[in-house]
């Protein structure tokens, strides 16, 4: 298992490239289950979960292929991937099992997709993870309003589909609010039903969107995607297309923290501010400087941090996916801040690592009381969940002394070259391996 040493103290400046999103990736390339012939998805980043996905493709048996970008080729992010191309080539299999579910939850994204193409799907249940209990009963419960029939056996979920999906109107949403990859799941599958499907209580996030996009390219006819009601007119099939996925915008906002934290300056490449509202207004609120040109935007920060209240909710609100990084940055501001999480109200292991590094942070329920101190000192962490381990990165970047990070597989899952990108601009941070350690 890899670690990360991270010497603080350096003041980061120079240009990022944004890669594309993961979690606008994972469903989409499991929507590709669904198309006839090929789809070829740009701007796909290279992640271990994005590994996992073309593996549980794979076994779902589709061809995937991931070309070499091509010579000269510009403008498809830092890594310049090549696009992937996902064909389906055997339509018997219908099961995503626990080996590859244990790996990445987001394997669930198969099961609309699955189920509405190939009328059966057996998908290992998702146990919790580092981040709370994640269930996915409104997945089910969707599915099942257009007709899908459940069972749960030996850990899977089975769902069986007589005939055709049959469109409805349905309530979607949840006691922490609507479901982004369960949006996505029933809006696949009802792309495939017979008549109308309208989603009330639908997620809005960029990445909904970004599937609808995508699926409206094969031939779906999705309208009202954006917004929490969501309108579906079943069709026949779909059809393989070309689509580039959109940049990512938790990496963005994690880049835009990491200049802020490091009284720094950083010029962001490929991204789109319009997805990161909610967070330029609490980092300007801090006290950060965010300037856009083009597809670029500029962050620097003020020497002294302000202290504010920070509340996670669904989209537009502030992302879940960036409460770790933005606590990190309100370790150093000047008073006490307060942040309260309502997506995932557990999703608060970074608390104790942040402490050790000398934060002060107090839990109390879904909320943690910030203290703001003038330093953190480098110490040994553990990185617990990706976000999480990204806040601890940030920590490392401005702590005294030396950072060591250890189980840093949870940031390759979803920060693509997270640490070249760092030292191209400044930053000082090793990756070791646990042997080469001792
Ligand atoms: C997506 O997870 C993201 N994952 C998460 O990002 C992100 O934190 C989350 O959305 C919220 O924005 C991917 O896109 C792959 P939800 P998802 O269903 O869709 C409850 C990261 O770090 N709920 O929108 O699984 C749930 O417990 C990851 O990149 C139910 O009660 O999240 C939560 O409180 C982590 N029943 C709330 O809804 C369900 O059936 C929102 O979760 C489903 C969800």
């Amino acid at each position: 298992m890899d670690s990360f040493l991270i010497s603080g103290g350096h003041r980061l400046k120079g240009s990022v490239e944004i890669s594309g999103s993961k979690n606008s990736a994972l469903p989409i390339m499991a929507a590709c289950l669904m198309a006839e012939g090929k789809t070829t998805l740009k701007g796909i980043p290279r992640l271990l979960d994005i590994d996992s996905m073309n593996k549980l493709l794979g076994m779902l048996g589709c061809d995937v292929v991931r070309h070499e970008p091509a010579e000269g080729a510009g403008g498809d992010g830092p890594a310049l991937n090549g696009p992937l191309d996902i064909t389906v080539v055997d339509e018997n299999r219908c099961e995503a099992p626990y080996e590859i579910v244990k790996t990445m939850r987001a394997s669930i994204c198969v099961l609309g997709p699955v189920l509405a193409k190939r009328k059966k799907a057996i998908v290992s249940i998702p146990g919790g993870c580092a981040i709370g209990d994640r269930p996915v009963d409104l997945h089910v419960r969707g599915l099942q309003k257009l007709g899908a029939e459940f069972h749960t056996e030996n850990g899977n979920i089975i769902g069986e589909v007589r005939g055709r999906l049959k469109g409805c109107r349905m309530y979607l949403g949840g006691a922490q609010g609507p479901t982004v990859l369960g949006t996505i799941n029933v809006m696949c599958a009802a792309t495939l039903a017979e008549g109308q499907t309208v989603l009330v209580g639908a997620a809005c996030e960029p990445e909904v969107v970004d599937c609808a996009n995508l699926l409206n390219k094969m031939g779906a006819k999705i309208t009202g995607h954006g917004t929490p009601e969501v309108q579906i007119e079943g069709v026949e099939s779909l059809k393989g297309c070309e689509h580039r996925v959109i940049p990512d915008r938790i990496e963005c906002g994690t880049f835009m923290i990491a200049a802020a934290i490091t009284n720094g300056e950083l010029e962001l490449k490929h991204c789109n501010l319009d997805h990161l509202v909610a967070v330029a207004d609490r980092l300007e609120e801090v006290g950060v400087n965010i300037c856009r040109e083009n597809g670029t935007i500029r962050v620097s920060s003020a020497r002294r941090l302000n202290p504010v209240e920070m509340t996670t909710q669904p989209y537009p609100g502030f992302p879940t996916d960036l409460q770790a990084q933005l606590m990190a940055l309100l370790c150093l501001a000047d008073g006490i801040s307060v942040v309260t999480e309502r997506i995932f109200p557990d999703r608060f292991l970074h608390v104790g690592e942040l402490n050790r590094m000398g934060g002060r942070v107090r839990k109390e329920g879904a909320t943690a009381v910030v203290q703001g101190v003038r330093e953190l000192q480098g110490a040994n962490v553990m990185a617990s969940d990706l976000r999480a381990s990204a806040a601890l990165v940030l920590a490392g970047l401005v702590a005294k002394g030396t950072t060591r990070i250890d189980r840093v597989y949870h940031i390759d899952r979803g920060y693509e070259k997270i640490e070249q990108k760092l030292v191209a601009v400044g930053a000082q941070i090793e990756r070791i391996n646990e042997k080469a350690w001792g």
